[in-house]
């Protein structure tokens, strides 16, 4: 099924999504051409994510890449996209300096034509995300398994496994809905703790290996193609098996996530 009659998504219509039980299927993306494609296939929301530094750059982790870089993939998803919903990340080193520095890099992805900003981490970043909303600029957090700390983290690690660890995760993104950030990803979270969290917090979560339960799912591009070298972590799914091309890939992905075919509990949960 072709989407190109859907209409621009906002904002309310996630947040109506959310209300009606509606999953939200999100996806990475880099570039005009994939912007576009993603967007006919029936993509939600697209994340022009720091996980380019990976994919695209060919770089052990998130952490060297620039604001320059975000802004002009978020130009080139911007250009290629009509109905999506974009968001981009704040790439490391460009909010942790200070709210003045969060609130300036934010406007800069805005008019490289986001509609929403995404930075990682709980707690510290309160105020911060407090700020960017009453200035009128959407934040989506971020918690679980968050890229930026890898190193601090000692590595790609499932957070929230012990009972304390949990009730620090969950406090964190109250904080975060307080704030009134409207949408959260987690990553790497045990299912059942994921499903605790979707079902008490007043804002759309979208899970990245979270388990089936979240109000919606997230991938990198290039997992789900198959184009990542190496062994992918145990939530992803290569789409590409059995479709024709990308576009069936990808409306696959749409479709279960929708229908909560994807993911499966007992094969990508935690
Ligand atoms: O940068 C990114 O692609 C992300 C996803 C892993 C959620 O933050």
């Amino acid at each position: 099924m072709r989407m190109n009659s859907r209409k621009p998504m906002t904002l309310h219509r996630l947040e109506q999504m959310r209300a009606a039980g509606e999953k939200i299927a999100m996806l990475t993306c880099y570039d005009a051409a994939f912007a576009h494609l993603l967007d006919e296939a029936g993509v939600d929301v697209l994340l022009v994510g720091d996980s380019l530094g990976m994919v695209i750059q060919g770089h052990p982790s998130t952490l060297p890449v620039s604001m320059e870089q975000v802004i002009y993939h978020t130009e080139c998803v911007a250009r290629g996209n009509r109905n999506a919903w974009v968001i981009a990340d704040l790439p490391f080193g460009s909010y942790q300096e200070s709210t003045a520095q969060a609130i300036e890099n934010a406007i800069r992805l805005m008019r490289a034509g986001a509609h929403m900003i995404k930075l990682e981490g709980g707690g510290w970043t309160v105020p911060t995300v407090q700020s960017l909303v009453q200035r009128g600029i959407p934040v989506c957090g971020h918690l679980g398994f968050t890229p930026q700390s890898v190193h601090a983290l000692g590595g790609y690690r499932v957070q929230g496994r012990e009972p304390s660890a949990a009730e620090i995760l969950r406090h964190d993104a109250e904080e975060l809905a307080a704030a009134g950030a409207p949408m959260l990803i987690i990553e790497l979270v045990p299912s059942a703790v994921a499903r605790d969290l979707c079902a008490h917090l007043p804002m759309s979560v979208v899970g990245i290996g979270a388990g089936p339960d979240c109000h919606g799912q997230v991938l990198v591009l290039h997992d789900m193609l198959g184009l990542t070298p190496g062994r992918p972590p145990r939530f992803v799914r290569n789409f590409m098996d059995g479709a024709s091309d990308i576009g069936e890939a990808v409306r696959r992905y749409v479709q279960d996530v929708k229908s909560g075919v994807y993911p499966d509990d007992a094969k990508h949960g935690y």
